[in-house]
């Protein structure tokens, strides 16, 4: 689907869809008050009959009204025009690319950003999330192979009428959210395919295949005689029970300036996390192949950056391994030395994320980062604490966490801080290393972003849990792209 900022429509328009979105106070402009007016009221009695009221995010499709080119109209309510603010027009703008990539149009119009402006927003950004989510109702799986493919939408032009003085801005705007639904995308697709197939070599290779096909990124694989040799024993215990071998994974996004210190992200990439000796309950273990979800947003991210070219540099590092129970896997009461020097008694063989990432985050010292960001799907306490709306953060530079919770805000992808304070420490002693992987039951989410902070010292750092955001369950069960949304949307505030 093409998606087109524009200031006039093209003369003749088939099989299309005209998208109306309407506040609940029932005011029509534009497109709404000319197809209402040639349409004997259609729109107005509505409201009247209680039929349509414009709650946020509700639907409804009418079909060869006049006034207009398309067969088909859809209108989307956007609430209480007062309150209106991101998360409504995400809601609303979200419904509507469902609603329209079910319908049989070829065409989707609509003239919302002069005729039902959210003004808390300003048009570049709402232009951003329409096309974000436009774009994101097209998304369908394809890796695996299937007799019965799922249908992919009949979508192929999108145009959005902007007013001259807007137009630079709201195409501006649309070309961001494209750029970003684009590295969702790519999160999905890492996230959703297969453990069997999602290996740490396939996402070093993915690497690969993302630097060969484009100058801005560079890319270096680690294999574990590198990470031997460099001390990461952390990370080597969590892979040693597996046949997978680990791989760290350096990608290097450098903007048109080639210079300044990278913002790096670093992602938990456990591609299969049984929980080792630890073992987990099996029910719904399958799950546990989303546990690479931090990893994929950074390969999510970067890919933004291949498509938006900011003169930034960005790195991403990787930390992949398979966590599984083996003769040769981890035990619980191991002792192993990180990169950093820290020795770490392994008490709980399913606290593995936190052991790739801190010598992930050791070895992302060198490059002198402005700051650090680590992704991961670290915790079940994080669902616990904030579900499956917003990623927890945490970390020891309050600058770096004001600016994601203002990333959160613009980009609609929450995240929350939880504290980090010294009180928390001490849950972490071991009587037989410097470090414990585990705090106990209490405050989980915490605790593991404490024994990140073991490892961060000399770091502008902020960790993103990511459990209860990277994916869903049940029905809907799939990756969600979060939080690349909000990783670039930080990236390009700077
Ligand atoms: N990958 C899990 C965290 C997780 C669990 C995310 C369920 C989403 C849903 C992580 O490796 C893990 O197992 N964490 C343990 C830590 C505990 C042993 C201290 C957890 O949260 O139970
Ligand atoms: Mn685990
Ligand atoms: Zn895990």
């Amino acid at each position: 689907m093409e998606i087109n900022v524009t200031a006039r429509l093209p003369k003749t328009i088939e099989n299309a869809c005209q998208i109306i979105f309407l506040f609940s106070d029932g005011k029509l402009k534009g497109a709404a008050r000319k197809i209402d007016a040639e349409s004997n009221n259609a729109i107005k009695k509505l409201f009247s009959t209680d039929d349509f009221s414009a709650t946020c995010g509700q639907t409804l499709v009418l079909h060869n009204l006049s006034g207009t080119q398309a067969e088909r109209v859809l209108l989307v309510g956007l609430g209480d025009r007062a309150i209106a603010r991101t998360s409504h027009w995400i809601k609303a703008a979200a419904a509507a690319a469902a609603t329209l990539v079910d319908t049989p149009a070829r065409v989707g119009l609509t003239d919302c950003l002069t005729s039902s402006p959210i003004t808390a927003l300003g048009i570049s950004e709402q232009a951003m999330h329409l096309a974000r989510e436009l774009e994101n109702a097209t998304y369908v799986f394809g890796l695996h192979p299937r007799q019965a493919p799922k249908a992919s939408s009949t979508l192929e032009q999108f145009y959005c009428t902007a007013d001259k003085a807007t137009l630079e801005a709201a195409s501006k705007g649309a070309y961001q959210g494209i750029a970003i639904a684009k590295g969702m995308s790519v999160a999905k697709d890492l996230g959703n395919l297969a453990p069997n197939i999602c290996t740490p070599t396939y996402l070093a290779d993915k690497a690969i295949a993302m630097a060969d096909s484009c100058d801005s990124l560079s890319t270096t694989i680690l294999d574990e005689a590198d990470m031997e040799s460099l001390g990461m024993h952390a990370l080597l215990a969590v892979s040693h029970g597996s046949r997978q071998p680990a791989t760290l994974i350096v990608m290097n996004y450098q903007g048109k300036k080639r210079k300044g210190s990278p913002i790096i992200l670093v992602g938990k990439g456990v591609t299969f996390d049984t929980g080792g000796i630890s073992i987990k309950p099996s029910s719904a273990m399958d799950e546990m192949k989303f546990d690479m979800c931090g990893a994929a947003s950074v390969f999510g991210a970067m890919q933004s950056m291949i498509e938006l070219a900011p003169d930034i540099n960005v790195m991403g590092i990787v930390a992949a391994a398979e966590n599984m129970p083996d003769g040769n896997a981890a035990r619980p009461g191991d002792v192993v030395t990180s990169m950093s020097g820290q020795s770490i008694e392994i008490l709980n063989t399913d606290a593995e994320g936190r052991l790739v990432l801190c010598d992930a985050l050791t070895y992302a010292e060198q490059f002198k980062p402005a700051a650090v960001i680590d992704i991961a799907t670290l915790t079940g306490a994080c669902v616990v604490a904030l579900g499956d709306v917003a990623s927890a953060v945490i970390g020891n530079d309050q600058d770096t966490i004001d600016a994601l919770l203002a990333a959160s805000s613009t980009s609609g992808d929450h995240c929350w801080q939880l504290p980090l304070w010294d009180e928390y420490q001490t849950q972490l002693d071991s009587n037989f290393a410097d470090v414990a992987n585990i705090g106990g039951a209490k405050a989980g989410a915490i605790t593991a972003a404490c024994f990140l902070s073991r490892f961060t010292t000399s770091l502008n750092w902020a960790h993103l849990d990511v459990a209860g955001t990277a994916w869903k369950s049940g029905a809907d069960k799939g990756a969600t792209g979060r939080p690349v949304p909000l990783l670039v949307q930080f990236i390009l505030d700077r």
